[in-house]
């Protein structure tokens, strides 16, 4: 499968090398000139995987965003035609948000064709690089209404390593799943438990 990675930071450059790994052809769309992370990521996963948006978003099959949340709206028509594609946000509104949405998700149902899901969003970069912790793989959760791009993205994530990709709902689910990529975020940073922790749900 060709998956386009929008931004090509932490999450980008954890889910491009996990997504490499995995088998996939990976594009990064990136911005140019390259910034330090993106030469990083590049002499990581190898400078030709480096792209417009444009050119990487026309080729393939799955988009992730992954860039603050507020630049959705410039990069809406670099995303080219959506139709029959899906769209992973990976976004949260912490600090930004787009003008005149609640989220990126929101931007993205509305403006594009593709089938939009949210995943990949409730836990630190570096989980999403190494999703093991002595040897038990952690959980990926995911919202979103179509329930056949669901299952897609359920396979990318069992693909980066995840135990298993939860299903929070549908597109009304999506604030709730940032609100739990929040409770990440207090636990490890203002709870100080720090950056290596993740959330695994476990059953009776
Ligand atoms: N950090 C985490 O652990 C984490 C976890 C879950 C979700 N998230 C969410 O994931 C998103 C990205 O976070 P991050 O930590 O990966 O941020 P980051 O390291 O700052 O990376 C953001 C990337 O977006 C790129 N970018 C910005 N505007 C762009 C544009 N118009 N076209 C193409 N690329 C553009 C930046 O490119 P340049 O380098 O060229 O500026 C950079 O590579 C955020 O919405 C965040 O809320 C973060």
């Amino acid at each position: 499968m060709t998956i386009a990675i929008i931004g090509s930071g932490n999450v980008g450059g954890a889910l491009a090398q996990s997504l490499v790994k995995a088998g996939h052809t990976v594009l990064v769309g990136a911005k140019f000139p390259m910034s330090e992370k993106t030469l990083r990521l590049a002499t990581i996963i190898g400078e030709d995987r480096l792209t417009s948006v444009e050119n990487a978003s026309r080729q393939a099959e799955v988009i992730i965003i992954s860039t603050p949340p507020e630049t959705i709206i410039d990069l809406l028509p670099q995303l080219g035609k959506t139709e029959n594609k899906i769209i992973i946000d990976t976004t949260n509104t912490v600090r930004s948000k787009p003008e005149g949405y609640a989220t990126a998700f929101h931007a993205l149902a509305d403006k594009t064709r593709a089938s939009v899901v949210k995943c990949f969003n409730s836990t630190g970069f570096e989980n999403m690089l190494n999703p093991d912790y002595h040897g038990t793989a952690i959980d990926m959760f995911m919202a979103g209404d179509d329930a056949g791009a669901k299952k897609v993205v359920r396979q990318l994530a069992l693909d980066a390593g995840f135990a298993e990709c939860y299903d929070f709902g549908g597109n009304d689910k999506v604030e709730l799943l940032e609100k739990f990529a929040l409770s990440w975020i207090n636990l490890a940073i203002m709870q100080g438990l720090g950056r290596g922790i993740a959330f695994k749900l476990v059953k009776r």
